[in-house]
């Protein structure tokens, strides 16, 4: 019998699920392909895990499409992935606008090139009254480069010891304005936080298919929100 949610208390629904999608080179190696092939593949998924988020419930998605590590990746799968954004920025942005889909980006715009700040910039103006879902996309992201980058905010506001609390950190995240991840997702079995939203998931529930991320389609979405609401979630108390 297909799987649904119907029966799940909205509430046991991830408000945010975020996604490390991982395994792209593996699913091309596996097919003889170049790995830029598995980063296109992997686009394609894409598409219809931003619907099936929108059609479950869930209010925002955080996708991490390169950190500030990759750029360390050789030149040429750089320089492809560069081109496979652009691709299918031109593409699907007006789209994901039909669709009330707010896109953010996520991360530092320093070291990005020009013609993609400003697409980027468009694009967060075009969608910014859109509330059917948000569309966080983690671009030249690293949580211990966010974390600087909250220290310095903070340094320069000129806050005191005292001052500084939760509330100074959190507005001050390249995430602020989102609630912080229920559940966190990593395809294709590796077991690791891997630099993505550090202070962000403290509390939050990690799942890990074991599918490469080009594979990772609505049904595995689904078992991942259908796994997340049998979780007891304590926020380090105990159970009531
Ligand atoms: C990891 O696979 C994936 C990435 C480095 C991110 C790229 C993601 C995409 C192209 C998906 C689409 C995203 C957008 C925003 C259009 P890997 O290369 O680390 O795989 P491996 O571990 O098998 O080598």
């Amino acid at each position: 019998m297909a799987k649904t949610l119907e029966g799940i208390p909205p509430e046991k629904i991830p408000t945010h699920i975020a996604i490390i999608m991982d395994g792209n080179g593996r699913w091309a190696k596996k097919r003889g392909l170049p790995r830029l092939a598995g980063h296109r593949a992997g686009t394609e998924n894409l598409r219809q895990i931003i619907e099936a988020c929108a059609e479950f419930g869930v209010k925002y998605l955080t996708i991490y499409a390169f950190s500030t590590e990759n750029w360390g990746r050789p030149a040429d799968e750089v320089e492809g992935l560069m081109n496979i954004f652009d691709d299918v920025f031109n593409r699907e942005l007006d789209e994901l606008h039909r669709q009330g889909v707010q896109l953010r980006h996520v991360g530092r715009l320093e070291g990005v090139r020009s013609s993609f700040i400003k697409k980027i910039k468009y694009g967060e103006e075009l969608t910014k009254d859109n509330r059917r879902l948000v569309l966080n996309v983690a671009f030249n992201y690293g949580g211990r480069d966010e974390l600087i980058h909250v220290i310095k905010k903070i340094v320069e506001e000129g806050l005191s010891p005292d001052e500084i609390d939760m509330e100074a950190v959190e507005k001050n995240l390249f995430t602020a304005g989102s609630p912080d991840p229920d559940l966190v997702i990593r395809t294709s079995g590796e077991q690791r936080i891997s630099n993505f939203l550090l202070w962000q998931s403290a509390y939050s529930e990690w799942f890990f298919p074991e599918v490469f991320w080009p594979d990772f389609n609505r049904e595995e979405l689904l078992n991942a929100i259908l796994e997340y609401s049998q979780r007891d979630r304590r926020f380090g108390l105990v159970q009531s």
